[in-house]
């Protein structure tokens, strides 16, 4: 080992972030992206009533939300925007459909439990552009992303 991560997280995320590119701009006769119904939960059925309990074990301190921040503003802005509103470089110039979540939404936000959250980011969120997140964070890294998507909606750090 010389130390070189060839194939290191960031630079996979970076890259599966970077073939989006790839795919041509759709005609603009097509209808505008949209976000899926915010009231269809993610979770399959049978694991919902398990994942709903999950508590976040981070505490929301300031550091862990300074470092959060800094992971969101690498690997997740550029589809959820600097200030998580979905409306990240990314996603507005590949017309991503359905369009990444807005996370200054008070309803998602109630809506959807930290559980919910953590198996969207360890599993992704099917049909959509939202990939797994897992491969690239660790356990704890996942969960003060969690912290950061909750602070962007208002919530009391
Ligand atoms: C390639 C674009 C892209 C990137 C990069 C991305 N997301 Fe997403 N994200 C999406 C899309 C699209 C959705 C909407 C999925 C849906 O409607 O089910 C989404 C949805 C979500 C949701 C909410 C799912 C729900 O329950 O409604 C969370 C939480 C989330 N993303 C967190 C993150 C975090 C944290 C990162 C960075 C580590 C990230 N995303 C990076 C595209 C992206």
């Amino acid at each position: 080992m010389n130390g070189t991560q060839i194939f290191s997280p960031n630079r996979i995320l970076a890259a599966a972030i970077l073939s989006l590119h790839l795919i041509p701009a759709a005609a603009s006769a097509q209808a505008e992206p949209r976000e899926r119904d915010i009231r269809i939960p993610r979770v399959p059925a049978d694991e919902l009533p398990r994942v709903k309990k999950l508590v976040n074990p981070i505490p929301p301190t300031a550091s862990a939300l300074r470092e959060a921040k800094e992971l969101f503003s690498r690997s997740c802005a550029a589809c959820h925007g600097a200030e998580g509103k979905g409306d990240g470089p990314v996603a507005v110039d590949n017309r991503i459909d359905p369009k990444p979540r807005n996370f200054t939404n008070p309803e998602f936000q109630r809506l959807r439990t930290d559980g919910e959250l953590y198996w969207v980011l360890t599993h992704g969120s099917h049909d959509t552009e939202m990939m797994r997140m897992d491969f690239f964070f660790t356990e704890e890294e996942l969960w003060k992303l969690i912290l950061y998507v909750r602070s962007l909606g208002g919530a009391d750090p």
